[in-house]
């Protein structure tokens, strides 16, 4: 009988594809298989974030219950960004986890496997060449990472302290990946990294002049692959150059995060951003004049310490001239190893409460206008996933999220769809050709 793993991702995208990683090694070495049930497994990895705080606290609660649960002899590891900042003392809390694998070690998995209470978190260890093995859990959609770490310092954010600085992976290893995910079948490859824009600034070794913008008409350049994603560009790196191969690229998706984090031009100051409402504003039109079909979304912080009513001011006036189509937004959390945690002008709570609600309900009242717009428009569909009420589902090039009635035939296809109803999150439709 083989050995079980059972694993949960939390966090970003990044996270999704170490876990990727991490299960292909222990299936490579140990002969380790998925398993979606805890309690039948010989292993269970939590691969963690710490981007705020509460997910923090609920781990501890989350390995208590993985530990009562577990079969008699299976291990409990941690991985992931939580692993990096807190280690040995995660063991200190929590005797029962066998060992402790920071975000930056994934290719250690293997090894500490076998060393009982391992801690392996080291900042500056290199695996931007590491070859892992393949595993990946969508066979229509790739994941691959075109670098580690971030070097930004934004004042709010720990994941230069959990992922370290940042290294590029060579461009050819990655043109390698999406060549084997596309002669696999998966139509949509997806760039990964903190800060993909600034690719090419470092690499382990000399490898020549190679930016976002080349890598980008690099991987298109893979037969097989129709669709190119990418997450997260970062506005201060969005020149003409990027935003206007992002439109004449027919592969790149029409969808593009821009994470805006405050319309306030002094607390982006303060947050360390590098650019000003006014430069995020002209990128943004940029980009809509440039792509009129495009879909924008973003990241806002509310409430990052000395952020004053004209601030926020500011960052709802950004949200109407953008006019996202979607918006990921967190009240500030203060997290360890960050410059901002020792600013001293904090918000008051319940303030931060409130301008999170007053910006959520703003966007909703956008998105409802967008999604009325949508309906009877026809969008071309990526199909990804079957669903148990004998739905498929998938996105338009620009990210609009679709139903439609139909069969397994459809998966990895793509087809043109109207739209025939809508909904705040998921709209409904049917394939006409
Ligand atoms: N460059 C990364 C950003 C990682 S953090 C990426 O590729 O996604 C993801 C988002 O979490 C950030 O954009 C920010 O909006 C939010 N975030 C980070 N630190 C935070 C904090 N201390 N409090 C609240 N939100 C935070
Ligand atoms: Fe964090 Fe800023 Fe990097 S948000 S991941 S430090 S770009």
């Amino acid at each position: 009988m083989s050995k079980k793993l059972f694993i949960e991702t939390l966090g970003c995208a990044m996270n999704v594809r170490d876990s990727e990683h991490m299960i292909a090694e222990l299936n490579a070495q140990e002969g380790y298989e998925l398993t979606d049930n805890a309690q039948e497994a010989d292993l269970i990895l939590v691969n963690t974030c710490s981007v705020r705080e509460k997910p923090v606290h609920k781990l501890f609660s989350e390995l208590g219950v993985f530990n009562k649960l577990k079969k008699e002899g299976a291990k409990i590891g941690v991985c992931g960004c939580t692993a990096s900042h807190l280690g040995k003392e995660i063991i200190k809390r929590a005797p029962y986890v066998n060992f402790v694998l920071g975000a930056r070690n994934v290719s250690k998995i293997g090894d500490v496997l076998h060393r009982d209470k391992a801690v392996e978190i080291e900042i500056d260890y290199d695996e931007s060449q590491f070859a892992f093995k393949d595993f990946r859990t969508s066979p229509y959609k790739a994941y691959i990472n075109i670098s580690i770490g971030c070097d930004k310092q934004c004042t709010f954010c720990i994941v230069p302290k959990t992922r370290g600085d940042e290294i590029s992976i060579p461009a050819d290893l990655i043109v390698a990946e999406a060549r084997k995910a596309a002669m696999s079948g998966a139509k949509e490859i997806f760039l990964l990294g903190q800060n993909v824009n600034n690719y090419g600034r470092r690499f382990s070794e000399d490898q020549g002049k190679v930016n976002f913008t080349e890598l980008l008409r690099r991987v298109s350049a893979v037969e097989g692959v129709e669709r190119i994603r990418f997450t997260s560009p970062h506005p201060l790196h969005m020149d003409d150059e990027f935003i206007e191969e992002f439109a004449r690229n027919p592969k790149i998706c029409k969808s593009m995060h821009m994470p805006l984090q405050s319309g306030s031009s002094a607390i982006l100051k303060a947050m360390k951003r590098g650019y000003t409402k006014e430069w995020f504003l002209n990128r943004a039109a940029k980009l809509r004049e440039m792509v009129p079909d495009v879909s924008i979304s973003t990241d806002i912080i509310v409430a990052f310490p000395g952020e004053s009513d004209e601030d926020f001011a500011d960052t709802m006036d950004v949200l109407r001239q953008v006019r996202f189509e979607q918006i990921f937004s967190f009240k500030y959390s203060p997290r360890p190893l960050t410059e901002a945690e020792g600013f001293a002008n904090a918000v008051d709570p319940e303030i931060g409460s409130h301008r999170l609600s007053v910006l959520q309900a703003y966007q909703d009242t956008i998105l409802d206008s967008f999604k009325a717009e949508l309906l009877g428009k026809e969008v071309e569909v990526y199909f990804e996933e079957l669903r148990s009420d004998g739905t498929i589902a998938g996105r338009s090039d620009n990210n609009v999220s679709v139903k439609v009635k139909g069969s397994e035939e459809w998966l990895g296809k793509i087809a043109r769809v109207k739209i025939t109803e809508v909904s705040r999150l998921v709209q409904y439709g049917e394939i006409i050709a």
